[in-house]
Order: C-alpha cells, then sequence, then structure tokens
C-alpha cells in the first residue's frame, strides 16, 4: 500500500483538477446521463434506507470474530481478530459508495452480478437491495466474514444471493463459466496488480456491450494503479471513469473511447 501522505497527496490532486461534478464539459450523452442520474441521484429509497439502517446496527456490533486476513491477498496464513463493527468501518464501502453501488445497479439494471470480496456482505447488501431478482454471486475466502453476510442479507429478505466461500483463484474460473453472461462486476478483493488482471480477463470473457465493471481502491497502491492502467487501455474497454476510490468501466462499441476523471 502506499504511504498515506502520497495517498492524500494523490486524492488531493483529484479534487483539486478532477471535473464534470455536474456533468459540465461532458460530451458523452451516455456518460452526461451517468453523472446526472447516477452520481447526482439524491433520491430517497426505502430499500436502500434499510440498508443503511443495517449498516448502522452492525456497525455497533462488538462481537468478535476470527478471520484470515486475505486483504490484499498477501498472506493467507496471518489470523486476524476483531469486531464486527471495527471490520465494517475498515474495510466495507462507506454510505457514499454504498448508495453509488445501490444507484448503478438501479440504472443498469443488470440481470447478472458476480461480485469479488463478499467480506461481511456490506456492499452485497447494497447491490443485492437494488437487484432482488437477479442472478447474483459473491466470493469470500474467511468463512466467518460470510456468515455475518449471510445474516444480513437474510434479514433483508435478499434470496437470490448466492454465496460462495474459497479463495478467489480457485474457485472464480468454476463461478465465470456459470454464467451465461456477466452484466455487473465488482472487483474488491485482492488488491495487487496480476491478480486483479487476471480476474478482470476470466470476466472479460462473459462480458458484454452493456457490461458494467467496477473496481474498488485503483489508487490504494501502485500496483493498483498499473492495474487500472492496463484495464483502461484493454481494447474491449471503451469508456472509463475514475472517481478516485473506484473505477467504472464501459464496454459498447458504439461509444468512442474515452477516459474521464470526474469529481465524485
Ligand atoms: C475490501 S474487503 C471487501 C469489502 C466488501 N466488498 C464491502 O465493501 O463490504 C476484501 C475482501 O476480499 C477477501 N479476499 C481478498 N483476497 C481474496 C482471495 N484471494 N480470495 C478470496 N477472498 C479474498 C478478503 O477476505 C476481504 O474480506
Amino acid at each position: 500500500m502506499i504511504s498515506r501522505l502520497n495517498y492524500s497527496f494523490k486524492y488531493l490532486h483529484y479534487w483539486l483538477f478532477s471535473k464534470h461534478k455536474k456533468g459540465h464539459g461532458i460530451h458523452s450523452p451516455f456518460v452526461f446521463s451517468i453523472v446526472k442520474n447516477v452520481f447526482n441521484n439524491n433520491s430517497k429509497n426505502e430499500e436502500l434506507t434499510k440498508v443503511f439502517k443495517i449498516v448502522d446496527y452492525y456497525k455497533k456490533n462488538k462481537q468478535q470474530i476470527e478471520f484470515k486476513d486475505l486483504g490484499a491477498g498477501s498472506s493467507f496464513s496471518a489470523i486476524k481478530k476483531q469486531t464486527i463493527g471495527k471490520s465494517i468501518k475498515q474495510s466495507s464501502v462507506n454510505k457514499k459508495y454504498g448508495k453509488l453501488l445501490f444507484n448503478l445497479i438501479a440504472y443498469f439494471k443488470p440481470k447478472t452480478i458476480l461480485e469479488l470480496g463478499t467480506s461481511l456482505g456490506i456492499s452485497t447488501a447494497y447491490i443485492g437491495s437494488a437487484a432482488p431478482d437477479s442472478e447474483f454471486k459473491t466470493i469470500e475466502g474467511a468463512e466467518p466474514k460470510l456468515k455475518i453476510a449471510k445474516e444480513i442479507a437474510q434479514i433483508l429478505e435478499l434470496e437470490n444471493i448466492r454465496f460462495i466461500h474459497g479463495e478467489f483463484g480457485d474457485v472464480l474460473e468454476n463461478t465465470v463459466s456459470g454464467f451465461e453472461k456477466l452484466d455487473f462486476v465488482f472487483f474488491d478483493g485482492n488488491h495487487k496488480k496480476e491478480p486483479t488482471l487476471s480476474y478482470f480477463n476470466l470476466c472479460l470473457e462473459k462480458a458484454h456491450r452493456n457490461s458494467v465493471f467496477i473496481f474498488d481502491d485503483i489508487h490504494w497502491s501502485t500496483e493498483m494503479e498499473q492495474a487500472w492502467e492496463e484495464i483502461k487501455q484493454n481494447k474491449k474497454v471503451r469508456v472509463s471513469i475514475d472517481i478516485f476510490r473506484m473505477g467504472i468501466v464501459f464496454f459498447n462499441d458504439d461509444l468512442s473511447f474515452q477516459h474521464y476523471v470526474i469529481k465524485f
């Protein structure tokens, strides 16, 4: 991971020089519509409010869980002990980005969804609540976390989610081949360059012109920045959007090749 200071500096640079917060200056109607209807969507939603409430509730949970810290994919033997609340605060999407995931799903209406890195199921809850009828699979290597994720999905009555326990390297290929196509993929685990690119390439086999792939923590480390550069430059990627914390890519070949850095 890059140092906290370096990360803050990069964020400051993004904040000062990124544009288009309200969509001004964006000529692509496709991207303009995303900025207007997804990034700037502040409408209230009952399902989203339910997720906010359950997240607030679990953030206060002091129950200790013990799990293999797969973190950046570096160590498979380190065991970490943490309260559920602390783990959510440390590694799950916050409300701002959870809402973004919810709104992206509500806007694109994917029928098939894959998530890499369930953790305690917070992002899973945002995604699943926006697409209760989709075919949604989510993968996590640390079983004790998956148990909580299932509990949260149950409270939210999200019955369409299939939780898969396993290391991405062992289960991803099989999981991807079980999908006819992939409409939406959220990559949020093992933040290293080569694994990220290999997961991207695997998922690319099932991508189509309307697929949306979203990557968390694209500026979290030098390796992630290198992976993001390669993803952006992949010939199949038509449009990429960098909102600093996350990167989003689109494949529609009617769109001209373009990269945006958008203030979010
Ligand atoms: C940042 S957390 C995911 C957070 C979650 N998406 C959310 O926002 O609520 C990343 C998760 O990926 C899992 N992970 C990392 N590398 C993995 C691997 N190689 N195989 C399986 N799971 C892995 C970790 O155990 C961790 O729970």
